[in-house]
């Protein structure tokens, strides 16, 4: 119970703070849809920020992408989504509640997710077993059926010749789209990565934990070219980057691991595939998927290879000639346009592809809970978010002790140079011991204080959020100070 609570008191204070808020509160609330606030969207800003830093900008061999959400519907043909993009879900006949069968247990306390559709299939029989998660009811449900989990939407403004489109359910799949036209503008050569952050949708049948599980999400994917036959050794390099990704930003040691999925629990596309697991503080298994990384083989840039030329055939025999795209279109897929021709080794073939993909809300929790700490202080209850620097929302606070004095005009000088070079925030409501209370809960490394001392020999003090002890510094090397606390 103690975990639960902690996910609760998480909850509470990001409301409470300004980090997320149910999405159209002042309506009742969109179940599942969350909206990030004042300190939520710094917090998620610099979680985007560092996975762009790490994946893009310190590399040489990856380039970034923005496609659009919208693609035209063949996509989520070739890509087996509108086939295979589905959950198994029944319905309890008692209180209709419609739950995933892999999610379904034989205790209340139990927790599942790691079985395929198809395995999910395979076990729909024992069904009698199971309990209801809303009423408890036992063996009392409807057949399994498929539940398509991409959100529909029309384009065009007439009825009649509107095209059914897609919400994208994952990043990924605009990589693979452009995966030409960034091998034609750019000079890379494999391996390279094409990297992408952006929003996805999917209508899970069942929400949970916050912003752990939602309909509407933002990933992190990277889509790594490689030539088959080095694809394990790139599958390990990415495994091993991405977990210390996290360990750099501070998540800690113990409460993250990596698991290997079993090969009847791999995507349809999937050669090898290891999630990241993080120890998130709901449900009774605790560790939760909180990145995966896949072999996604050459499935999805030849699928796509097969998609174009299905649709160049349909022009064909219109004879819509104008219309085929990507004219060297080949019967050979290793000669196909998605194709990669090695000129050192004078060969063409279709590349391999590795995926670390990660969900920015999802990371942004996992943050949340493991910077959560509460420390006795003096007889009083300290609440704190002990965030790295690189990602805390407000780097330093500037406050006058008291508002007089010229106190206050010192401190927004201050206040006005800093901002220009990091995240601040200026106070002066209230006593400054709960000032500093408020900035500890908002995660903030440093507060700066002007006090009487300051006029006499132009110090401030700085105080430190994890130890919170204080020293003097002269206001001129404010600057050149703090640079180099947040140096990383
Ligand atoms: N392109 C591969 C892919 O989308 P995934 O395991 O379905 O793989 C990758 O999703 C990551 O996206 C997950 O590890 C998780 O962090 C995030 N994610 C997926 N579904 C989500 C949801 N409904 N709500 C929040 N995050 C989600």
């Amino acid at each position: 119970m103690a975990k639960i609570s902690k996910l609760e008191d998480i909850v509470s204070l990001c409301k409470r703070r300004g980090f997320i808020f149910q999405s159209s509160e002042i309506y009742g609330g969109l179940a599942s849809c969350y909206d990030y606030g004042p300190l939520g969207v710094e917090l998620k800003n610099n979680v985007r920020k560092t996975w762009w830093q790490h994946t893009v900008q310190f590399r040489d061999d990856v380039a970034g992408l923005d496609s659009s959400i919208l693609m035209h519907p063949l996509v989520w043909k070739a890509s087996g989504h509108a086939d295979k993009f589905a959950d198994l879900i029944t319905e309890c006949k008692k209180c209709n509640t419609r739950t995933r069968v892999d999610h379904l247990t034989e205790h209340p306390d139990e927790h599942t997710e790691h079985i395929t559709v198809e395995a999910a299939m395979a076990d729909a029989g024992k069904l009698q077993s199971k309990i209801c998660p809303n009423c408890g009811a036992k063996g009392n449900f409807t057949e399994p059926m498929p539940f398509q989990l991409m959100f529909e939407t029309q384009m065009g403004a007439n009825v009649d010749d509107s095209m059914k489109m897609f919400l994208r359910p994952e990043t990924a799949q605009g990589i693979f789209a452009n995966f030409r036209n960034v091998l034609d503008t750019t000079r890379v050569k494999i391996p390279f990565g094409i990297a992408q952050i952006g929003k996805s949708f999917r209508n899970e049948v069942t929400t949970r934990a916050f912003i752990f599980r939602t309909r509407e999400f933002e990933q992190a994917e990277l889509e790594f070219f490689c030539e088959p036959g080095t694809d394990e050794k790139w599958y390990e390099h990415w495994k091993q980057a991405r977990f210390d990704w996290y360990i750099e930003l501070g998540l800690k040691k113990e409460n993250l691991r990596f698991r290997e999925h079993a090969p009847d629990e791999l995507a349809h596309y999937a050669k090898a595939c290891a999630d990241i697991e993080y120890k998130f503080p709901f449900g009774s298994g605790d560790w939760q998927e909180l990145e995966g990384i896949a072999n996604r083989t050459d499935y999805d840039l030849r699928r796509h290879q097969q998609g174009i030329r299905t649709l160049n055939k349909w022009y064909e025999n219109k004879g819509d000639l104008s219309k085929i795209s990507l004219a060297n279109e080949s019967e050979d897929y290793q000669s196909g346009p998605l194709s990669y021709f090695d000129d050192q080794q004078k060969k063409r073939y279709i590349p391999y592809v590795i995926e670390p993909s990660a969900g920015i809300d999802r990371s942004t929790l996992a943050f949340l809970v493991d910077a959560y700490d509460e420390e006795e202080v003096r007889g009083q209850t300290r609440n704190l978010l002990r965030f790295h620097h690189a990602i805390a929302p407000i780097k330093v606070a500037v406050f006058p002790l008291v508002k007089k004095d010229g106190m206050p005009d010192i401190a927004h000088n201050i206040y006005d140079e800093l901002k220009k070079h990091f995240m601040c925030f200026y106070d002066e409501k209230s006593a400054v011991g709960r000032r500093y209370r408020r900035q500890d809960e908002a995660g903030t490394p440093y507060c700066i204080t002007v006090d009487g001392q300051t006029k006499e020999d132009s110090t401030v003090t700085v105080r430190d959020r994890d130890s919170m002890e204080q020293v003097r510094v002269s206001t001129d090397q404010l600057k050149v100070y703090l640079r180099e606390k947040f140096s990383p």
